[in-house]
């Protein structure tokens, strides 16, 4: 046994020297320069509390229906809503004043900041249209060809980065504020969400926003 452990601890000893020379050579490559620059989490927190948060809540987690939950969403859905309320392409007075204030790079520093927030859960209140509304989330309206929202927002809405955001817990109000403008052309920034609400009625998006506020 003696012999072994000598044996053993001779062969670490003999490796050794490799480890240092390895990670030497590593450590220039670790701390290359990242391909993207990334975001800075302070300055994000900074603007975010200093112009956003008299609105969407110092966490993020909005308690006025009108106005979005943001913590918690993907980053790459905020930047291209924030860019889209600038250049107008999502028409809406308020926020297109404050996404103006904004440059791409403060755009992205906030956004990551939101992520890293907990967004947090919200409550169905209708117990009849609920259940509705579960049945439009999860498979659509097959005779009417309306896709299941779960099939792009993920089955606890949760959504799919980058490209499908996150709906879980969203204010019932501002769900269906959203849907009624995409059907009825008011918000013309994704093809998909025009075609997905163009066939729902006044009734069905009530559900759906419903049982997408208590979704978790
Ligand atoms: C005066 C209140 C107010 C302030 C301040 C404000 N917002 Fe908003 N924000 C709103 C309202 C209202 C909406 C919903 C607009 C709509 O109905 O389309 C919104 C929507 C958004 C959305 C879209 C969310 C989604 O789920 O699509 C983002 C992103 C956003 N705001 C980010 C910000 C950021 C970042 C700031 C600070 C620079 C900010 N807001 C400041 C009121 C505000
Ligand atoms: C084919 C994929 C697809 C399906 C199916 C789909 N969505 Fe979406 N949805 C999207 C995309 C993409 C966006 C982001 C739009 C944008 O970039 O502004 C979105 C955005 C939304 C928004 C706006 C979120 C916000 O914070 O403003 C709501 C609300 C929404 N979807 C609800 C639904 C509901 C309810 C259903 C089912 C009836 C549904 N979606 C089905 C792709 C889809």
């Amino acid at each position: 046994m003696k012999l072994l452990a000598s044996l053993l601890t001779a062969a670490i000893l003999a490796a050794a020297p490799a480890f240092p020379a390895f990670s030497a050579g590593e450590a220039p490559a670790a701390s290359a320069q990242p391909k993207a620059a990334k975001a800075d989490l302070a300055k994000g927190e900074a603007s975010y509390t200093a112009v956003c948060a008299a609105c969407h809540a110092a966490d993020g987690n909005s308690t006025i229906p009108l106005q979005p939950k943001l913590a918690g969403q993907h980053p790459e859905y905020l930047v291209k809503q924030l860019l889209e309320f600038k250049g107008d392409k999502r028409k809406d007075p308020v926020m297109k004043g404050f996404a103006s204030m904004l440059s791409e790079p403060d755009m992205k520093n906030i956004a990551a900041w939101l992520h890293t927030q907990k967004p947090k859960d919200g409550f169905a209140k209708d117990k009849d249209l609920v259940a509705m509304g579960e049945r439009i989330y999860r498979g659509g309206i097959q005779e009417r060809n309306i896709a299941a929202c779960a099939g792009c927002h993920s089955p606890n809405g949760a959504g799919i980065p980058a490209q499908y955001p996150r709906l879980a817990g969203q204010h019932a109000d501002y769900t269906t504020t959203q849907l009624t403008a995409f059907r009825d052309g008011k918000r013309g920034n994704s093809i998909q969400m025009t075609q997905v609400a163009a066939k729902l009625n006044d009734r069905e998006i009530k559900a759906v926003a419903d049982y997408i506020a208590g979704l978790r």
